[in-house]
């Protein structure tokens, strides 16, 4: 399974992904990581982990057909069959789902459907919800609405701040994500 990580920020889960390669727990090669934000520190990461980075921003591109259209040739030239969101904060159109149906994952942080969106701990926290968790799901045209693969439930203690729930989900996502990525490759 050759593998790109799509991601726009901090990359903890993309830093989890490579320690599980690295670890032998997860049997992929990450061909390159594609980043949209040219000062996120998972560029950083994946340096220093000797992987290819892309870094395309949108903004460089007349349109945004020829931003995906740019990606799609990196990802082509570096051999990729799968793309894992984790992070990428933006939504992935036509081109890369017509040229990887049923190939694209994200990892969201809440138990989907509940709480879309780039704030999922955060709602969920505020909404008092005795549970949430972790989602990883295939991509389609929707925000966070793709086919879910995984999810772990994860209880709130009422004593928790909102940074120990997003300590909880974030150590939960560096666990679950590859081990689904391990389990899709055995599939395929
Ligand atoms: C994660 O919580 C992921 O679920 C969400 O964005 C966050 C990215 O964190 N989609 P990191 O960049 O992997 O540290």
């Amino acid at each position: 399974m050759r593998l790109a990580l799509f991601a726009s920020g901090n990359g903890s889960n993309v830093q989890a992904i490579i320690q599980a390669v690295e670890a032998q727990q997860l049997d992929a090669e990450i061909g390159c990581i594609v980043c949209d934000e040219p000062e996120a520190y998972v560029i950083e990461r994946a340096r220093q982990a000797n992987i290819p980075v892309v870094i395309l921003a949108p903004q460089w591109f007349k349109e945004r057909g020829m931003w995906e259209a740019a990606i799609l040739r990196h990802l082509e030239a570096y051999h990729i069959e799968w793309i894992a969101l984790a992070g990428f904060m933006r939504i992935v159109g036509e081109t890369l789902l017509t040229a990887y149906p049923q190939r694209i994952i994200n990892i969201h942080p809440a138990l989907l459907p509940n709480f879309p969106g780039r704030h999922g701990i955060e709602e969920a926290y505020r909404a008092g919800v005795k549970q949430t968790g972790v989602t990883v799901h295939y991509v389609d045209g929707g925000i966070d609405t793709g086919e879910i693969i995984a999810q772990e439930v994860l209880a709130i203690h009422p004593d928790w701040t909102i940074a120990e729930l997003e300590t909880a989900i974030h150590q939960i996502e560096h666990r679950l994500y590859p081990q689904v990525i391990q389990k899709l490759s055995t599939l395929n």
